[in-house]
């Protein structure tokens, strides 16, 4: 089986990431600043929105990892500074951080969000906050970027695919093969999709829903990340996959 490492594996889609994984024989590495009830594969507890805590992490594993799917994610009701420490910084030390000890032809999958999808109308800013080097303040990487609280959640996922597309020919990864990918699901029914009620309201998170008939639950999401990382898909990189029941298509059809 493959060595896999699944962050946010203590609730929802990384939960079930790291479930499937080891039901399809994966070795799994099941990471999430809470430790779960139930434990799959080796737990490592770590703190992924602080430059200490990746590189804690990075040591803690060892070599020879396949996958790294990057599922840890916070709603934007923290604040902004946490979640752009979470949902962008220190996923993406994270992942230049294991590439030395991950195997060749390995995969990295970014668990982003339909909220980024309006990455295209900020290539300007987003361009030069993703060329930053290393683990910055998280503080002072929003002030230098005018990330705010009420769009830190958009603006972190945003950072997020720009940053995968870019990951995907960067030699860390290209040159051993490494793919770098990321799937967006719209709402889940997971405990993060309760804030979003609260910021967006029910009436938003509500048509959504209803678009495409439901939400999607975790069983819904876990599938495509471990495509991504599978061999079947080793001619997939630098891309996006959307998995959202076609509300995205919806939305965007209504607009064309
Ligand atoms: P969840 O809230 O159930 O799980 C997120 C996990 O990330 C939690 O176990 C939490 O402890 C962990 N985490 C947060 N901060 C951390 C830190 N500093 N260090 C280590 N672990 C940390 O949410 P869900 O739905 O499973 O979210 C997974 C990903 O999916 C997130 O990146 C989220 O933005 C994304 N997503 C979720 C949607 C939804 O409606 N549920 C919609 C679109 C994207």
């Amino acid at each position: 089986g493959k060595n896999i490492v699944v962050t946010g594996a203590a609730s929802g889609i990384g939960q079930r990431t790291a479930e499937l994984a080891q039901s399809q024989g994966a070795n799994v590495f099941s990471v999430d600043r809470n430790t779960p009830d139930n434990q799959v594969g080796h737990f490592i507890a770590a703190d992924l929105g602080s430059a200490e805590g990746v590189e804690a992490l990075v040591n803690a594993l060892p070599n020879g990892i396949d996958a790294l799917a990057n599922v840890a994610g916070l709603s934007g009701t923290p604040g902004k500074v946490p979640t752009i420490a979470v949902n962008f910084l220190g996923l993406r030390a994270l992942s230049l951080g294991l590439a030395p000890k991950m195997n060749q032809y390995g995969s990295v999958i970014n668990v982003a969000s339909i909220a980024g999808f309006g990455w295209r109308g900020n290539l300007e800013r987003t361009r030069k906050a993703i060329d930053v080097e290393g683990f910055p303040d998280p503080a002072q990487f929003c002030a230098d970027h005018n990330i705010q609280d009420e769009t830190s959640y958009p603006d972190s996922k945003e950072l997020l695919l720009m940053w995968t597309f870019r990951a995907a020919h960067d030699p860390v990864f290209k040159d051993r093969g490494i793919r770098v990918n990321a799937v967006s699901p719209g709402p889940v029914e997971t405990p993060i999709l309760l804030q979003f009620r609260d910021v967006l309201g029910d009436d938003r998170v509500n048509s959504d829903i209803n678009r495409v008939g439901r939400a999607g639950t975790a069983n819904d999401i876990a599938p495509s990340i471990l495509f991504l990382a599978s061999d079947g898909a080793r001619w997939v990189n630098g891309t996006n996959i959307a998995c959202d029941g076609g509300l995205e298509a919806s939305v965007m059809s209504e607009a064309m």
